[in-house]
């Protein structure tokens, strides 16, 4: 048997004449924490609202534990869910909140007593077992969120963007939390976000999704080195696009462009399974921070000439804005330290190395 905790097949889920979600492939294995990453109305919510049973698939079939579950309703499938507005109980104290999912199992009330304290030590809030949830912050409350459905130790914690109705520095404290819970009690979570730096940071996989479609799934650097389309490529991290035709492929790639220069890649640039033949279209990836950029115009291969347009500083990088003859802009980032002393209107150089590049293909 997989040790998959959940197996999506095939998954879609239709509103009306809208797709919401579109033939869905995932696995998830025990133990993980996987991202379901993507822009607003690409079906993230849809998606874990069908795993919890709070949504049936109009097509295909959701497994837990390697058993379809078309049948099981949501209480009796074993899976927490931590929503982005806190949805305490409002007129019950904390303690009564995180009891509430062990009554309702008919655990007794001496473990219950037991369970909530081990609980609320764990999320670092063990004073707090009798306010109510309006006497605590934002963050508390999420914390008691999270404390709640972990107290019945769910075979999968299903947490739908719980950090965006959070400021930003309440925000890195809780994911650190999450990932430290995730680490110590082993709990499989299914983590939906559209933000792709906390995607990356707290991911051991993810899942891009784009208009109801799963894009690619796999570890962060995977899907930042080697992304599967243009989609992904633009979503995560930043990303020059530039489309070309291969016009040969002995020893590496050499790629006529739609800018007026010639790309040479490295054999070994491109995501695709086959090879690339001569006369191939190409989309070429050029991430910012493996570009180099020099003061006055130059040429040759692997070289683009520009004026500066912007500069922008970041603290310990910077990121410059060249636009080239024909209007296209490239994006450069480059740490402060050892910068050149360029300012907007210089001519400037864009250079890079050939396994630099990144080759998307046709799509
Ligand atoms: N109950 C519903 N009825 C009709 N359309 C819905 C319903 N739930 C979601 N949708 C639509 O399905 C699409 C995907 O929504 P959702 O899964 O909430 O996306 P996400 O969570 O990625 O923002 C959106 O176009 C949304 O408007
Ligand atoms: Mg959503």
């Amino acid at each position: 048997m997989s040790d998959n905790v959940v197996n999506l097949r095939q998954v879609t889920k239709k509103f009306g004449s809208l797709t919401a979600v579109n033939n869905a492939d995932l696995e998830i294995e025990r133990g993980e924490l996987i991202t379901l990453l993507g822009p607003s109305g690409c079906g993230k919510t849809t998606t874990l609202r069908m795993i919890a049973g709070f949504e049936t698939p109009t097509e295909g079939v959701v497994e837990l534990n390697g058993n379809d579950v078309s049948d099981v309703p949501p209480y009796e499938r074993d899976i927490g869910m931590v929503f982005q507005y806190f949805a305490l109980f409002p007129h019950m104290t904390v303690a009564d909140n995180i009891a509430f999912g062990l009554k309702m199992k008919g655990v007794d009330q001496s473990e219950i007593d037991d369970r909530i304290e081990e609980v609320l030590e764990m999320v670092s809030l063990p004073e707090v077992g009798d306010r109510y949830p309006e006497n605590l912050s934002g963050g508390q409350q999420q914390r008691i969120a999270l404390a709640r459905s972990l107290v019945v130790e769910p075979d999968v914690l299903l947490l739908d963007e719980p950090l965006s109705s959070l400021d930003k520095k309440l925000r890195e404290e809780m994911r650190m939390e999450i990932m430290r819970l995730h680490r110590e009690l082993n709990v499989t979570m299914v983590y939906v976000t559209h933000n792709q730096t906390e995607a990356l940071a707290i991911s051991d996989r993810m899942a891009v999704m784009n208009d109801g479609e799963i894009r690619q799934v796999g570890a962060p650097t995977e899907v930042y080195q080697e992304p599967a389309g243009e989609f992904v490529a633009d979503f995560i991290g930043s990303a020059n696009l530039v489309d070309g035709t291969i016009t040969s492929n002995t020893d590496s790639y050499e790629i006529a462009t739609e800018l007026d220069v010639d790309i040479t890649a490295g054999p070994d640039t491109s995501v695709h399974d086959g090879n690339l033949e001569d006369g191939n279209s190409v989309t070429i990836l050029l991430r910012p921070e493996r570009l180099s950029l020099q003061s006055g115009s130059g040429n040759g291969t692997n070289t683009l000439s520009g004026t500066l347009r912007e500069v922008t500083y970041l603290g310990s990088s910077a990121e410059y804005f060249v636009e080239l003859a024909d209007g296209t802009e490239v994006q450069v980032t480059s740490p402060v330290r050892g910068t050149i002393d360029v300012s907007p209107g210089d001519e400037v150089t864009v250079s890079f190395d050939p396994d630099a590049p990144i080759l998307l293909g046709d799509q």
